[in-house]
């Protein structure tokens, strides 16, 4: 069986951080799932598709023509064998992208995709949905959290890091949107496995994250 290590938990709760260092330090693949969503929203703007469709958004899920790239300096996210890496980390392309992962249409038509990703040595597999229905099977579950207001602060840091302007209170009342859709939405909303380990980060470093997720990878 494909060791797969699933790391769930809602926005800004460092997965994205935590995921990459942990398939570097381990060798193993990574599936940033939540790119998947922002792609598929990305690609219903560029063919002027009806975002608020269901059926039109989970044909555009299944038939997403993606390809992951590593690069020296990162992945490269090539949509239709364009470099989409920057467009679809845009905030609208986020908001959107939570809009239509709450179509059933749109998360079937993502499964096949996600499994994919796994493949020998292992995989690290980065979402809300990763240990309750993608990877029900998966090994090692971890479910990271960090309170809305500390998850805000880290992605206003981030975006101010890029140069941009960012709001507190724009940001975290944005969280708290993507959060309740999170919770809320029928389809495998975001709950932590059974079977999950459920850290905080709220006062945790990254290194000290990455070290407790180290620990339960080992046992
Ligand atoms: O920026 P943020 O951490 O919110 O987003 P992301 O991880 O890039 O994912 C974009 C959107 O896709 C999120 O708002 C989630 O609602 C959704 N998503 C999901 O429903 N299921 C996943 N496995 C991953 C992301």
């Amino acid at each position: 069986m494909i060791p797969v290590i699933t790391i769930d938990g809602p926005s800004g709760a460092g997965k994205g951080t935590i995921c990459q260092l942990l398939a570097k330090k381990l060798g193993y693949s990574l599936l940033d799932s939540g790119a998947l969503y922002r792609l598929t929203a990305l690609a219903g703007q560029l063919k002027g598709a009806d975002l608020a469709d269901p059926d039109v958004m989970g044909k555009i899920a299944e038939n997403l023509a993606v390809e992951f790239n590593v690069t020296d300096t990162g992945v490269a996210i090539l949509l239709e064998g364009k470099d989409v890496s920057q467009a679809i980390r845009q905030e609208q392309v986020g908001m959107d992208a939570s809009q239509v992962a709450a179509y059933p249409q749109v998360r079937s038509g993502l499964l096949a995709c996600q499994r994919q990703f796994a493949k020998l040595p292992g995989l690290v597999a980065d979402g809300r949905d990763m240990g309750t229905t993608v990877f029900p099977d998966a090994p090692v579950k971890i479910f990271l959290t960090a309170s809305a207001e500390e998850r805000a602060k880290r992605r206003v840091l981030q975006l101010e890091e890029k140069g941009e302007t960012a709001d507190m209170a724009t940001i975290l009342a944005d969280i708290e949107l993507r959060d309740k859709r999170d919770r809320e939405r029928k389809e495998s909303p975001l709950v932590p496995a059974a079977d999950a380990l459920e850290l905080d980060s709220t006062s945790l470093s990254i290194e000290g994250v990455l070290e407790e997720v180290l620990n339960v990878v080992q046992q």
